[in-house]
This record gives structure tokens, C-alpha cells and sequence, in this order.
């Protein structure tokens, strides 16, 4: 294993731990909001700082990109931290969210952990090497219509002027499917196609720290990741489809129709 990957699965389980440990007294957090709809608690922070340390104790010169503190450092390799994906599940006692942590070099993200700590499952990936679900190696469904498929996607609740967009590619895909799973953390929904749990997946409008690790997941489980546009910019404009090579292809002919040009990226 490379040893950035056993760097980021210490890190992502030591933050898992204490995020589980806060369970006691999630109902007297601090909750902050940091945008409409979008909250942050204690424990997001307090997970981010645990994996920054232990990111730091082995790679001081490295550059972080993390959701709640930002940027620190400048070099070619960056880690990119969502300390607690599915914020607002964990607040409201929902279980479902995990931690995600990506190892990106010169642009290129090479390896990726997301870790769900109530059913303590493990995904990781570098680049060339696959993917795994604790010890097991994962691909990508092979169904080759949508007809049958269970799919996940996300709402734009943090940017309501996409929402008619949105529900007009939700209304295009959902009669071809058997149905769709809005499960409220990007990072699993994408560890859940790499592990041919769903067929598929698309979302508008995520961060980097939301996508890294999921995305390495999916190709190195021999699906495709691209934007709206079927073009590999998805790190940047944070528009996000993904699923075997069929149904990747299926998903994005019958969104773009519905896609405003604002969203053609
Ligand atoms: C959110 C989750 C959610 C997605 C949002 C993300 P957070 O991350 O991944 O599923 O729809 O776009 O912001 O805020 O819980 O880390
Ligand atoms: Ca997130
Ligand atoms: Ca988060």
C-alpha cells in the first residue's frame, strides 16, 4: 500500500472515531451556518483538525484543502479533506455520512479514502491499483440500460436558482429507472457506485472535498466520471455525473437537454 493511502486510512478512522464518540451529545452542539442551508458544527471542525494532524505529523510540507479551515501551504501535492460528509444526516440523528479524504499531485487525484463510520466500512483507492471495500476489490454494475437501475442524485439546496434545472433532468431520468436515492452524502454515493451498490449518480454544484475520493473510486472500479459536458472538468465546475460506461452515457443524453447554460460546464 502506498504510504499516503495508510496516512489518510489512519486519518479518516481517527477522525470516524470521533465523530462517533460526539454522538453522545450531538444535541447540545454548537451549530454554526455557513451558507443557506449549509450548517458546520464542532465536530466537523474538531474531525478536520484530527486529520490535519495526522496529516502534518507525516507530510508537514504538503498543501491541505480543507472544507472548514481552507487552504494551508502551497506545493504540488494537496490533500483534500471533507472531515464530515452528510453534515446535515449527522445532525439530525440520520445514519448516513462519512469522512473523505483524496490525495491530489500536480492536479491529478491519486489516491482516495472515504470511511463510513457506523458500518465501519473502508473504501480506498490510488490511482492504477483499483478499489476496495475494506479488503474486498469493488467494479462498477454492469447493467446496460437504465431501465432496472437504481440511482442517486442531489438536491441544489445551497443554490436554489438551479433547482428548475435540476427537477427538469430529475423528470427526464427518474421515468427510466426503477428509482432514485437521494441519501444526503455525495462522497458514499459515489463509494456506492464504485461498489455496484447503485448504477449510478449525478449531482450539480459540489466542492472538490466532496468529490476527490469518490470519483478516483468510480474509475478504478472501471466507470466513468465526467462534468455536464461528458468532459473530465468535474474537479473544477463541481458537476458531477458517474456510472458504468452505458448508463454514464445514458445519464448525461438525457440531462443535457434539460441543462441551462450556466450549468453546460
Ligand atoms: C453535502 C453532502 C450532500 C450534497 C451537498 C454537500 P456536507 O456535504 O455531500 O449530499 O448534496 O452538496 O455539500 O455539507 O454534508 O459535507
Ligand atoms: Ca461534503
Ligand atoms: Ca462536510
Amino acid at each position: 500500500m502506498h504510504p499516503m493511502l495508510n496516512i489518510a486510512i489512519r486519518a479518516a478512522r481517527s477522525a470516524g472515531n470521533l465523530i462517533i464518540r460526539s454522538l453522545q451529545h450531538v444535541e447540545h452542539l454548537d451549530i454554526t451556518t455557513k451558507g443557506l442551508n449549509d450548517f458546520v458544527t464542532d465536530v466537523d471542525r474538531l474531525a478536520e483538525q484530527e486529520i490535519i494532524n495526522a496529516i502534518q505529523k507525516s507530510y508537514p510540507e504538503h498543501a491541505i484543502l480543507a472544507e472548514e479551515s481552507g487552504v494551508q501551504g502551497d506545493h504540488d501535492t494537496v490533500w483534500v479533506i471533507d472531515p464530515l460528509d452528510g453534515t446535515k444526516n449527522f445532525l439530525h440523528g440520520f445514519p448516513h455520512y462519512c469522512v473523505s479524504i483524496a490525495v491530489v499531485v500536480k492536479g491529478r487525484i491519486e489516491h482516495g479514502v472515504i470511511y463510513d463510520p457506523l458500518r465501519d466500512e473502508l473504501f480506498s483507492a490510488s490511482r492504477g491499483d483499483g478499489v476496495k471495500l475494506n479488503d474486498r476489490r469493488l467494479r462498477v454494475t454492469k447493467r446496460k440500460e437504465l431501465a432496472g437501475g437504481l440511482l442517486a442524485t442531489g438536491f441544489p439546496f445551497k443554490c436554489p436558482q438551479h433547482l428548475p434545472a435540476y427537477l427538469a433532468t430529475f423528470n427526464a431520468v427518474f421515468p427510466q429507472v426503477a428509482d432514485i436515492r437521494r441519501t444526503g452524502s455525495a462522497a458514499l454515493d459515489l463509494a456506492y457506485v464504485a461498489a455496484g451498490r447503485l448504477d449510478g449518480y449525478w449531482e450539480i454544484g459540489l466542492e472538490k472535498w466532496d468529490l476527490a475520493a469518490g470519483a478516483l473510486m468510480v474509475e478504478e472500479a472501471g466507470g466513468v466520471v465526467s462534468d455536464f459536458t461528458g468532459g473530465d472538468d468535474y474537479f473544477n465546475s463541481g458537476n458531477i455525473i458517474v456510472g458504468n460506461l452505458r448508463l454514464h452515457k445514458h445519464i448525461l443524453d438525457s440531462i443535457t437537454p434539460h441543462l441551462t447554460d450556466e450549468l453546460k460546464k
